[in-house]
C-alpha cells in the first residue's frame, strides 16, 4: 500500500518536518511512503477553459498549460492514502497549493460523473477509490486566527476525488526554518496523524480518527456562518445547514440528518451528484439566452483600450 504526501511548503521547511514525522509513523506500520515537494515541480495555474471543453478532463496530459500536473495526478491515482500539507500565507493556504488543487483535482477527478452513468475519463484506469487523507496546515503567527482559512482550504482539495479526511492539524506559532523540530506537542500530533492515515489504509475504515470534533459534524472545523436575525447556521466549507440555540450561555448546534441536508454536503457522494445536477440545470437554464448573451458580450470583448500588456522579456 502506498501513502503519498504532497507538500507546498519550503524545501526542508516546517510542513516537510511534520509530513516526514507522519510518514515515518506510517512506514513503521508497513506502509510504503512517498513525498512530493511541490516546490520542485512545475505547476501552472488552471486558466479555466470552459468546463465542458477542458481538454484535460478526458486526457490529463492534454491540458493547455503544460506542466507536471499529469505526473502528480498519476502519483495520486497510484496511491492508497494521501497527506496534503501547506503553509498559511495571508490566512489562506499558499498559491502553490491552489495550483496543485486546481490542476490535479477539480472536475477532471470528480467521481460524480461516473456515479451518474457518465463514462470514466480514460486516464483514471479504474483507480477511483475512497482514499483516507490527513491534512497539515502550518502557520508562523502565535495567534491561531492568523491561520483562519488555511486548514479549511486543504479540505477543498479532497472534495472532488472523494478522499476522506481521517485527521487534520492546524499548526500555528511555527515560523522559522527548523522551528517545527523543537515543538514536541505538534510532532506528536503529526505522528498520530500519520498513524491514523495508515490505520485507515490498513483497515479500510475511513471514519474520523482525529480526536476533538469541531462545531461542524462533517469537516470538524469551527467555521460556522450565522445568518443575522435568524437561528440558521451553515458550514461554508461543507455546505450543510443547521440551527443554533443558546441557553444559559451555552451554545447548541443542531444539524438535521435528512436526505435534503445530506445532499447539500459536498464531501459526500450524494452531495457531489447533487452538485452535478445543479451545474447541468444552470447550463440548461442559460441555453435560451446563449445567443443574446453572445451579442451583449460583444462590446466587452471589443473594449481593449484599457488592457495593459505584460512586459516582453528579451532573452
Ligand atoms: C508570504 C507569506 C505570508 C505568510 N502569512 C502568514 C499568515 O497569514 N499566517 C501565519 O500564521 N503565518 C504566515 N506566514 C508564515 C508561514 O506560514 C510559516 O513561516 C510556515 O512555517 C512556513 O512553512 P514552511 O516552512 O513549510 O514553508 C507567511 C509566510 C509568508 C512567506
Amino acid at each position: 500500500m502506498i501513502l503519498s504526501a504532497f507538500t507546498a511548503g519550503r524545501r526542508n521547511g516546517n510542513c516537510e518536518i511534520y509530513v516526514k514525522e507522519a510518514l515515518m509513523a506510517a512506514e513503521k506500520k508497513g506502509i510504503e511512503v512517498r513525498l512530493y515537494r511541490l516546490t520542485e515541480y512545475n505547476l501552472r495555474p488552471c486558466i479555466a477553459c470552459p468546463v465542458l471543453f477542458c481538454p484535460a478532463s478526458s486526457d490529463i496530459t492534454k491540458c493547455v498549460a503544460k506542466d507536471d500536473a499529469p505526473f502528480l495526478a498519476e502519483a495520486f491515482l497510484d496511491s492508497d492514502g494521501v497527506i496534503f500539507a501547506a503553509p498559511a500565507y495571508s490566512l489562506t493556504a499558499n498559491s502553490l497549493f491552489f495550483a496543485f488543487r486546481d490542476k490535479v483535482f477539480g472536475p477532471k477527478m470528480d467521481i460524480a460523473g461516473p456515479m451518474t452513468g457518465m463514462p470514466e475519463p480514460p486516464f483514471i484506469k479504474g483507480r477511483y477509490k475512497h482514499r483516507p487523507c490527513g491534512l497539515i496546515s502550518v502557520g508562523g503567527c502565535l495567534h491561531e486566527h492568523w491561520t483562519g482559512f488555511s486548514l479549511a482550504e486543504l479540505h477543498t482539495a479532497v472534495m472532488s476525488a472523494q478522499n476522506e479526511v481521517v485527521d487534520h492539524m492546524n499548526v500555528y506559532g511555527i515560523a522559522q526554518i527548523d522551528a517545527a523540530a523543537v515543538n514536541d506537542e505538534w510532532l506528536e500530533k503529526a505522528r498520530k496523524l500519520g498513524s491514523n492515515v495508515a490505520d485507515a489504509m490498513l483497515t479500510g475504515d475511513n471514519s474520523w480518527r482525529g480526536g476533538e470534533r469541531g462545531s461542524c459534524p462533517s469537516c470538524h472545523l469551527d467555521l460556522i456562518q450565522i445568518k443575522p436575525g435568524t437561528d440558521d447556521v451553515m458550514c461554508p466549507l461543507c455546505g450543510i445547514y443547521g440551527k443554533i440555540s443558546v441557553k444559559d450561555g451555552v451554545t447548541t448546534l443542531d444539524w438535521p440528518d435528512t436526505p435534503e441536508c445530506r445532499q447539500e454536503n459536498r464531501f459526500t457522494v450524494e452531495g457531489k451528484v447533487f452538485h452535478l445536477h445543479d451545474i447541468n440545470d444552470c447550463m440548461t437554464a442559460f441555453e435560451p439566452f446563449a445567443e443574446q448573451a453572445k451579442e451583449k458580450a460583444k462590446k466587452y470583448r471589443e473594449y481593449k483600450s484599457c488592457i495593459v500588456a505584460p512586459p516582453r522579456r528579451s532573452e
